[in-house]
């Protein structure tokens, strides 16, 4: 077992700093890319407030259960099931977490790729080298996928292999507010071009009949997803908490940065599309909307040529690093959980973990450069069905094994007045009853 000490793991620097980092791992792919996408093609505004219902009846009390599970064993995931229990089956819920990290970040850091290198399409788009710019935009370009994803890659293990406060706090408390400011700007512009409100009234004019359970789990998987929840992630990063942070206030500005963020995308890229529609791009595939790779891949970068010249120009990159930056975010959390499982577990040292296990994982990534097909079978494993399953156990576990009572008591750091408060007693609930049978619900009629 591990030998390691709290102070030789790290530890964040700041209160704030630990949320932009915890929101950095929430807010990516997941919110400018899928959540958008799933809004237009799943039911606009319906989709929108099931979403947030999830988001904050189901997501908010497992990140609370998994800061709380952090912080009080110090550990990674499977560290933190045997530390808080002697139950031999709970360590194997955090490996599943380990495994579902490393998985997930085989196929994200390929997306992740791609959208790094529209930027550049769209630059060379501008010079008139349309050669490289359609290398660009070929998605299934194998060695084009490798190439980048493993630029992708490297730059998540050096910004990992610089710690906690010096690598990840200092990487993401620059990157976070750069990623807001971008896509505010962006929303400005679009929201001014003709055709926007369109897109406004499909974004929040809600269609109740358009609710079924198709849309409830998938809303309720994106909730997850979004928020880096049932793998741990929130287990590990809660590891390097200080004791005197509030753990239910921190999870919830984390929860609403990542909502904002995702909200605010879809503000920026529905009505986009409806700009693209009137100035006369196919948003529509027949009389469905155009799937969530072609929007963001496809309409896009079509919408960005056709306004053209400099304003395209630099709208298109901007756009596209901002995906980028909100990837890498992302993809520098998932590294983080195997990499601190190695680093506990096995006693190695943070830079040597970092390179191994990254580039085991880059070996996947690889894999899935060339057959791009994989990905939609890997998310449908280990982020539909691994995430929630992942965040079930630890209700379970939470509920049953370490008991409510304790994880409350180890909120009073930083929270010493909780147990007179409503949320100690109407958590407790969620954990037990609310988010569990949900999240069993949600799987069963979907997987049966
Ligand atoms: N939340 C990120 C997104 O929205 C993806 C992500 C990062 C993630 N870390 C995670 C998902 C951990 C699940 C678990 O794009």
């Amino acid at each position: 077992m591990a030998g390691t000490s709290t102070s030789e793991r790290g530890a964040w620097n700041s209160k704030l700093g630990f949320i932009l980092a915890a929101a950095g791992s929430a807010v990516g792919l997941g919110n400018i890319w899928g959540f958008p996408t799933k809004v237009a093609t799943e039911g606009g505004a319906a989709y929108l407030i099931v979403y947030l219902i999830c988001t904050f009846l189901i997501g908010f009390p497992v990140m609370v259960a998994e800061l709380a599970i952090g912080r009080k064993s110090g550990k990674n995931p499977v560290g933190a099931f045997k530390a808080l229990s002697s139950n031999k089956f709970f360590p194997l819920v955090g490996l599943w977490g380990v495994i579902c990290g490393v998985m997930i970040l085989s196929f994200y850091t390929v997306i992740a790729g791609w959208a790094f290198g529209f930027a550049f399409e769209e630059i060379f788009y501008y010079l008139g080298w349309q050669e490289a710019a359609d290398l660009l935009t070929d998605t299934g370009n194998g060695w084009k996928n490798a190439i980048i994803a493993s630029a992708f890659m490297f730059g998540t293990i050096k910004i990992i292999t610089g710690g906690i406060s010096d690598g990840i706090e200092r990487a993401t408390k620059f990157m976070m507010p750069l990623l807001i400011g971008i896509i505010v700007i962006m929303i400005g512009y679009v929201l001014t071009q003709p055709g926007a409100s369109e897109g406004v009234r499909e974004y929040l004019l809600p269609d109740f009949s358009k609710i079924n359970a198709d849309l409830i789990f998938s809303a309720m998987g994106q909730a997850f997803f979004s928020l880096s929840l049932g793998m741990g992630a929130l287990i590990t990063y809660g590891s390097y908490l200080n004791k005197k942070e509030n753990i239910p206030q921190a999870a919830a500005f984390v929860t609403l940065a990542d909502v904002g963020i995702a909200f605010l995308a879809g503000l920026l890229i529905i009505p986009a599309m409806y700009v693209a529609k009137n100035a006369g791009i196919e948003i529509f595939v027949g009389d469905q909307l155009a799937s969530s790779t072609d929007l963001v891949f496809q309409i896009l970068p079509a919408l960005f040529h056709t306004i053209g010249g400099a304003v395209g120009l630099i709208l298109g990159v901007v756009f596209f690093l901002l995906l980028s930056i909100a990837a890498l975010t992302s993809t520098i959390s998932l590294l983080e959980v195997p990499v601190s499982f190695v680093i506990d577990e096995f006693e190695v040292k943070r830079k040597k973990a970092a390179w191994s296990v990254g580039l085991g994982v880059l070996a996947i990534s690889i894999v899935v450069s060339f057959y791009p097909a994989l990905i939609g079978h890997f998310d449908n494993i280990f982020n539909n069905l691994g995430l929630p399953i992942g965040g079930l156990l630890t209700c379970i576990f939470v509920a049953f094994v370490w008991k409510t009572d304790s994880a409350i008591t180890e909120m009073e750091f930083g929270f010493a007045g909780i147990r007179q408060t409503l949320f100690s007693k109407v958590w407790p609930v969620f954990i037990y009853v609310v988010c569990p049978l949900a999240i069993l619900y949600n799987i069963v009629t979907n997987f049966l």
